[in-house]
């Protein structure tokens, strides 16, 4: 079996970070939700990736490599506009030849990976398997409706959804899907729908079987997932103070990167710390990821995301759910005031006066 993990699109909604990091890259929990997609194909067995990409190309191949950091062979795919999933799923139509494949949505994080989808694919061998979860919000995600296990009607992102069971991004399709991909038209946002192919397979009366999830699972479309996902992941960190904390209180789970010194502040987890930063006279509250060398001086922030090398100092309002993108700095002084939610893109400069 192969994966196909998409990495294409714009990330309009997650704009500013997305005009300088596509969003499959921007790290959660210190890690980007590409890599966690990556490691979730190698543990379910899968070692042959195409990975799709846009207009970030250039990002993502630097970044991802060959593969080999995941014990993977990948091989990279060009997109020459998002012009939907199921185009995504044609263009790969050579490298996947006729064997099984896992189509993994870039942007999609799953607390228990993939592993069970694919050994159940594997024992059952339908036309499709589509791995559904419940959602609160079924009217933003592809919405299924199942019989007896068996998918029998699908619509993309409907007004009034008729179920509230969804498509979390991660499918297996056998060789069929290729021939239902060819047989649909653009959807009313111009789009080819996989939700689309997957509809006329069921059509064709092709096996359709939906598999739900056991654990959390959550893609990531806005700052505010980002968020909800960091804390998600934040909840199964385990303390590892690889740092050193001086005249500090570090409480409950948190991870300290190597070479980060942490002077008279207080560092309450879940949190994690990369590597070589400082943090000084600063109160970093739950559900906060901090990347590599990056200084926080006087500041108090918590559930929020901090990309690699910013510098709060001297912040006279606490940082609260906010998303900073890389070497932001914030600071200095201002009149103290209540605290501020702040999405900024890389290199932003915020200085109250
Ligand atoms: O998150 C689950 C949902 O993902 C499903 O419930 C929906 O049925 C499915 O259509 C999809 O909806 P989204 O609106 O979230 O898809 P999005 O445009 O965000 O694209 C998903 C990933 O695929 C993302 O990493 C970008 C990438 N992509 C997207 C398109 C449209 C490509 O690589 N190429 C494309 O043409």
């Amino acid at each position: 079996m192969k994966a196909l993990l998409l990495s294409g699109g714009t990330g309009s909604r997650l704009r500013p970070l997305t005009y300088t990091c596509p969003k499959q890259l921007i790290p959660v929990a210190n890690k980007p939700v590409l890599y966690r997609a990556l490691e979730a194909i190698g543990a379910g067995g899968i070692a042959d990736v195409a990975v799709v990409v846009g207009e970030a190309a250039p990002a993502v191949m630097a970044s991802v490599g060959d593969g080999s950091r995941w014990g993977l062979r990948v091989t990279y795919l060009r997109q020459d506009a998002p012009r939907g999933l199921a185009h995504a799923v044609a263009i790969a139509e050579e490298f996947l030849a006729a064997d099984p494949f896992v189509l993994f949505l870039g942007d999609t994080l799953l607390k228990d990976g993939i592993g069970a989808a694919v050994t159940r694919f594997q024992a059952t061998r339908p036309d499709a398997l589509v791995v559904v979860g419940r959602a609160e919000d079924p009217g933003r995600f592809g919405v299924v409706e199942v019989k007896g296990g068996r998918v029998h009607r699908l619509e993309e992102k409907p007004r009034t959804p008729r179920s509230d069971l969804v498509l979390v991004g991660v499918y297996v399709f056998g060789p069929r899907v290729f021939d239902a991909v060819r047989a649909i038209r653009p959807s009313a946002r111009g789009e080819l729908e996989i939700t689309d192919a997957i509809q006329q397979m069921a059509d064709w009366g092709c096996t359709v079987d939906a598999h739900q999830v056991a654990g959390w699972w959550k893609d990531i479309g806005t700052p505010e997932d980002l968020l909800d996902a960091n804390r998600l992941l934040l909840e199964d960190v385990e303390t590892e103070l690889r740092g050193l904390a001086e005249e500090s209180w570090i409480a409950g789970p948190v991870r300290l990167g190597a070479g980060t010194v942490v002077r008279r502040s207080t560092v309450r987890g879940p949190a994690v710390i990369g590597e070589g930063c400082h943090i000084e006279d600063a109160h970093v509250g739950p559900f906060t990821s901090v990347g590599d060398r990056c200084t926080l001086r006087r500041v108090q922030i918590e559930n929020s995301i901090v990309l690699e090398g910013c510098v709060l100092d001297r912040v006279a309002f606490p940082v609260v759910s906010s998303v900073l993108g890389r070497e932001t700095v914030i600071g200095c002084g201002g009149t103290p005031s209540r605290g501020l939610g702040l999405v900024v893109g890389d290199r932003s400069r915020i200085c109250p006066v």
